[in-house]
């Protein structure tokens, strides 16, 4: 908690001063009193105990910040800043315009602290201090966007991802990433040819803490800095939800942030705006992964969401899986048979297409169904077996994927046509697929449409596609999550928050 400290409160001053400086650089007891005359001193408690305190003297326009002391346990945890940010929010209210402080020209943490802040040198004072040292004078502006206006257009927020197999943490500032550190326990689930729910959160438990700790040093962010806590509350495996949940929760309480419980499918279609900036409105997004394949009309990414069309049976990613394991290659099979289709022929075996007759179309105009073309893949593979064909992997991966890609982008085109917008996103592990993206960006530019898609490894499972979605939430005044919200494994599209 931050608040002013009264004239009454100096012993508990003179205590942190004297944690803080050597002997010859203490302010005397008749100093700190004087200052009380002139000076608003302002001190950061955690459990009733001062633990930081600033001092700062506003005349006319002008605040100069005398004195800022943080006790050593609690250094390297944003506190500084915080209670800067929260002083210089009071000078403005007080008229101040911009803030001068002197600073030891030797004393480099402080200078890069100030220079953090937004603090600019104006000037040097030779030999200002009783050792000698010069000053440096530096300057922070109170008139651009304050301090904390500034945060809320572009809030800190932390990301914590852990639906399925992958433990990930990502930090971001509005649309800019900082951090993106990802665990994934695939290598636990490759004998079984499939994510076993206990194995995945078993994982998430050792990692989480791990994760967390190297996405903060990438970031070089305290968490006494961030705005928010964002967290996936759905859709996933409900054992594997729970741990990211608690970890978010654990957090937010501690530190008192707010929390953002938000939905990891619109966080796949979020994560592009760290790539490409705000969306276009409307946008069509095309969203294919392990769990899900659906068509989604995205007006707002925080609020309004609605889902054209969705799988009716497989999801395309789960298709990929399964081909791959009839074939005997790997998991997860999405990229095995991208790297095999590469050499394969596309044209070799006629694939179905699935829902996509005139019939069909009548009624699912915009839903995908991928468990036909999964028999029939098995069929073909069967009988060629019987009949003691070669079987050409390359060229049954490349014919598989022909069918998955020609139906996602036929129908996500015309999604664009039925919303009357020529922008077109695709997300999830699925986008990811190298043909998937070259016919998609072919079918588009033959009907004028762009086509934006985030980097491969934003596409897979990460926690800075759910940092970017919380970051989205601040900035748009949602309110926070309860830190009594649930893991909701069915979460729907439309239900961006919890
Ligand atoms: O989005 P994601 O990481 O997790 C879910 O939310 O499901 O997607 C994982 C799915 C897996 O089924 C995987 O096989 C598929 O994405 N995948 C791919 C590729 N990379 C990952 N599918 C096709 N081509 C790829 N290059
Ligand atoms: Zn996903």
């Amino acid at each position: 908690m931050i608040r002013q400290v009264s004239k009454t409160e100096l012993p508990d001053i003179l205590v942190l001063e004297a944690e803080c400086f050597p002997p010859g650089e203490q302010w005397s007891p008749t100093a700190w009193n004087d200052e009380f005359g002139p000076a608003t001193v302002f001190g950061q408690y955690a459990d009733g105990r001062l633990i930081a305190v600033a001092s700062i003297v506003v005349t006319a326009d002008v605040a100069d910040l005398r004195t800022i002391a943080v006790t050593a346990s609690a250094r390297h945890r944003g506190i500084a800043t915080a209670l800067l940010h929260h002083v210089f929010d009071w000078a403005a209210t007080q008229g101040a315009r911009r803030v001068l402080l002197e600073v030891d020209d030797h004393n480099i943490p402080a200078i890069k602290l100030y220079q953090k802040l937004g603090f600019a040198e104006i000037s040097l004072r030779h030999n200002y201090y009783p050792n000698h040292h010069d000053a440096l004078v530096m300057e922070y502006s109170l008139s651009q966007p304050s301090s904390s206006s500034a945060r809320e257009g572009n809030p800190l927020v932390l990301g914590i991802e852990s639906s399925c197999d992958e433990t990930g943490v990502g930090i971001v500032r509005g649309n800019e990433l900082l951090a993106n550190e990802v665990a994934s326990s695939v290598e636990l689930h490759v004998r079984f040819g499939g994510v076993v729910p206990e194995v995945a959160s078993r994982a998430h438990l050792q990692a989480i803490i791990p994760t967390l700790r190297r996405a903060l040093e990438t970031a070089d962010v305290d968490l006494t800095e961030l705005d928010a806590i964002a967290v996936t509350a759905g859709p996933g495996l409900m054992g594997a939800l729970v741990v990211g949940l608690s970890a978010a929760k654990a957090l937010a309480a501690v530190t008192n942030k707010p929390l953002y419980g938000v939905n990891h499918l619109v966080g796949h279609v979020a994560v592009d705006l760290l790539e490409h900036g705000p969306l276009p409105q409307p946008t069509a997004a095309l969203l294919v992964s392990g769990g899900h394949s659906s068509l989604l009309a995205v007006r707002d990414i925080t609020g309004d969401i609605t889902e054209l069309g969705a799988t009716i049976d497989d999801a395309a990613g789960e298709a990929y899986d399964k081909v791959a394991r009839l074939l005997g290659l790997a998991y997860p099979g999405g990229p095995v048979i991208d790297r095999e289709a590469q050499s394969g022929n596309p044209k070799a075996i006629r694939f179905p297409r699935g829902l996509t007759t005139p019939k069909d179309l009548e009624k699912h105009r915009f839903d995908y169904s991928f468990s036909g073309l999964k028999t029939a893949v098995a069929r073909w593979v069967e009988t060629a077996r019987l009949e003691g064909r070669e079987i050409s992997i390359p060229d049954v991966a490349a014919s598989f994927q022909e069918a998955v890609c020609d139906v996602l982008t036929a129908k996500a085109i015309d999604a664009c046509e039925y919303l009357g917008t020529e922008h077109l996103l695709m997300g999830g592990g699925v986008a990811a697929n190298s043909r998937l993206r070259a016919l998609l960006e072919e079918r588009a530019r033959a009907n004028g449409i762009t086509v934006r898609r985030p980097r491969p490894a934003l596409c897979t499972d990460n926690g800075a596609m759910i940092a970017v979605l919380g970051a989205a939430c601040v900035s748009a005044g949602r309110p926070p999550s309860t830190l009594d919200i649930g893991a909701n494994p069915g979460l729907a599209v439309q239900q961006v928050l919890v």
